[in-house]
């Protein structure tokens, strides 16, 4: 199945707006709320500069647009503004599956068309939307005879902060792609950045700058490139260039999100109303849930990928993850190791990498069998090791296979340094590209529909950064793109006490993380180790509520949930499909408190999490139903707990509660609460 991209841009361009005007402000665009104003301005040499207000204050100043091609004049300077054309729109669409189950897309809207003075042949169009949580434009390049396949050298979009900003930063285009530990720094110490990066203003008002529908183009970097000025980088392909086009075409859409506190940025659905509807029709087949898997035994090196006395992917080895999974109702069973191409140093193995053939230990088949009689399914694994020729060329037979096998879900992996995607180019050479190129991004939009037309979703790990495409490719289920749960294990320095906490005000912004929580046995290694989960057990358990994605792992071993099954029980139960998301509290770094609703159920799940400081926070229940009781079932951390000296310190509690009560969380330092709410009648 092709997404008709072509024909969706004529669609595009082929909408004439409604020439309702909403706008009160003369040469920019309003907020419905009237808060946030985004201005257009043209210098005397034809540069168009943007900036943005909110409640009256600057917090983007006169930033520059344009585009630079390579063998076509550029559309950045000699430009006039030659017509405008305002809309609105307030309506609400439904996602399959999320974080809440109906957004509204509520904007103003200008569309500018740019005429070139010295030309008046060339045209390019900005079309800008402001939200009240935020502002997104994008260049869109009508078919002209100017320009007919072009090639994007530049793209000139800047984002001119205010001095004085905090910002909370991963590196861009450094060898570890996103997974890096953030950075707390003022923006002066900023050179190279990845999106979303979170910001705060001396005012205390928060912004998120990132991207929206990334299709066909290359993902960007955040480049100082003078004190406070943030230019657009595209990531640049192998042959130098960043983009190779056509017109018509558009870009991505530049995102800035707003909002006066830090918990605003997380109840944001900017990125999402910024993107394409659902291109797949029925996806009923897209299935959220939990799962489990020969995974975690690996990255504490008590299994191998590869084969041999310790393979972890062997036919009983799963048996026995499936009637775990089968006793506990999980959906999943994810096997890692299971085809061939593992041996030896894996991360050099993406041209070697079989995606059909299994290891003789791990009878695929009898397996898939078994899972479906116990009413369990096989999570796929493909592990390119970056090779993305070599997974193109096996892909179809790769997804056949495990489309006659009754499997809905695979997890991708492209484990490669950041410039280190391999392509087998026309003429048989080898081309290393980024992981957010155009060529990466083609990548991954083929493997979607190569997937989708095979009723299976996709989990990428080592992905391109995540621009909302879930909404337009809803078997995108999940994706990594920053450190994970996998770094607390026995091979890595692992994530500081503050890193989840950061990962909700940064990576979160992007969309869910397969983060895989739950890591009960946090000192794997021995208690002397460095090599451990730096968090309490609650903590793991609030993140099932706190990191949102669609499909959660239970990362542990087995065993190790037998050990503590009374706090299992919160994982067992804990839904990962909703009908409402609302964070509720947090500071950047600090900590975090979000309530959700179960979709279609009443119940309402709490999760709160902090860095490595104890702290008190009250809950005012506010989100629970008027007039409803409501039995909560309490996960907390004990009294003495604390993430390095007894991390295995809880209490559960059951307490009634109502919308009246206020809720005193105390978390421990690395700890956390997590909470079931149950309508008091139907409490069993
Ligand atoms: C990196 C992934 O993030 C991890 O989950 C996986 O186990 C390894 N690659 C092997 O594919
Ligand atoms: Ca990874």
């Amino acid at each position: 199945m092709k997404w008709p991209r072509r024909a969706l841009y004529v669609f595009l361009f082929g909408v004439a707006t409604a020439c309702a005007s909403p706008q009160d402000s003369p040469s920019g665009v309003l907020s419905p709320d009237g808060e946030i104003e985004f201005s257009l301005e043209v210098d005397g040499s034809g540069i168009p500069r943007y900036s943005v207000s909110f409640k009256g204050e600057t917090v983007i100043r006169a930033s520059r647009l344009g585009l630079r091609f390579a063998a076509h004049a550029a559309l950045d300077r000699d430009l006039e503004i030659v017509a405008r054309t305002d809309s609105s729109n307030d309506s609400s669409w439904q996602q399959p599956w999320g974080e809440r189950r109906v957004v509204r897309d509520h904007y103003n809207e200008a569309l500018y068309e740019f005429r070139s003075t010295n030309d008046p042949g060339r045209e390019m169009r900005l079309r800008v939307r402001v939200h009240d949580d935020g502002v997104g434009f994008r260049y869109e390049v009508p078919e002209q005879d100017a320009y007919g396949k072009v090639d994007i050298v530049d793209e000139m979009t800047e984002f001119h902060l205010p001095g004085d900003a905090q910002a909370w930063w991963i590196p861009g285009r450094a060898w570890n792609r996103y997974e890096h530990v953030y950075r707390s720094t003022p923006i002066e110490a900023i050179g190279l950045a990845h999106t979303p990066m979170t910001l705060r203003l001396p005012s205390g008002t928060h912004l998120s700058l990132h991207e929206a529908a990334l299709v066909d183009y290359a993902g960007y970097t955040l480049d100082q490139r003078r004190p406070g000025i943030f230019k657009t980088n595209l990531a640049p392909r192998s042959d130098g260039m960043r983009v190779r086009t056509q017109t018509p075409f558009v870009t991505p859409w530049r995102t800035i999100q707003v909002s006066p506190d830090a918990v605003g940025l997380l109840n944001s659905n900017l990125i999402l109303n910024l993107n394409e509807p659902n291109v797949l029709g029925d996806v009923s087949w897209v299935e959220p849930g939990k799962y489990v898997g020969i995974w975690w035994a690996m990255h504490v090196n008590e299994k191998t990928w590869g084969s041999g006395d310790r393979h972890g992917a062997t036919t009983d080895n799963t048996r026995r993850h499936i009637d775990f999974a089968a006793e506990h109702g999980f959906d999943g069973v994810l096997v890692e190791g299971w085809n061939t191409g593992w041996d030896g140093d894996w991360f050099n193995n993406g041209a070697i990498f079989s995606f059909t053939e299994s290891y003789p230990d791990f009878d695929i088949r009898s397996i898939t069998d078994y899972a479906r009689d116990k009413g369990v399914r096989l999570v796929g694994h493909h592990e390119t090791s970056g090779h993305i020729s070599n997974y193109e060329a096996q892909m179809e037979d790769a997804f056949d296979l495990y489309e006659s096998l009754g499997v809905r879900q695979v997890k991708t992996g492209y484990v490669a340094d950041g410039g280190g995607i391999q392509r087998v180019d026309e003429n048989g050479l080898l081309q290393y590209e980024w992981h957010d190129s155009q060529f990466a991004v083609r990548h991954f939009e083929r493997v979607l529909e190569e997937a989708a037309e095979r009723r299976i979703s996709i989990n990428t790990h080592e992905p391109v950064k995540d621009t909302g495409l879930r909404r337009t490719y809803p078997n995108w289920i999940s994706r990594e793109g920053a450190r994970g749960q996998e770094y607390n294990a026995a091979w890595a320095t692992p994530n500081p006490l503050e890193h989840n906490v950061m990962l909700t005000y940064t990576r979160m912004l992007s969309g869910p993380m397969d983060f895989t929580p739950g890591i009960f046995d946090l000192l794997h290694q021995g208690d002397e180790s460095e090599f451990r989960v730096q968090s309490t057990l609650v903590h793991q358990l609030a993140l099932y509520v706190v990191l949102y994605s669609p499909i959660q792992m239970a990362a542990d071993l087995p065993e190790n949930y037998a050990k503590h099954s009374d706090a299992f029980q919160f994982i067992l139960e804990v839904p990962t499909d909703w009908e409402e998301s609302i964070a509720v509290a947090g500071e950047v770094a600090d900590h975090v408190v979000f309530v959700r609703q179960e979709r279609g159920g009443g119940d309402w799940y709490l999760g709160a999490i902090t860095d490595e400081e104890a702290r008190t926070v009250d809950v005012p229940l506010t989100f629970l139903d008027k007039g409803q009781e409501y039995a909560a079932t309490i996960y907390r951390d004990g009294d003495e707990a604390h993430w390095k000296h007894d991390p295995y310190d809880y209490a559960i509690e059951q307490r009634l509660l109502s919308r009246d009560d206020t809720l005193r969380l105390k978390l421990a330092a690395g700890g956390g609460a997590a909470i079931r709410f149950r309508p008091a009648a139907k409490a069993e």
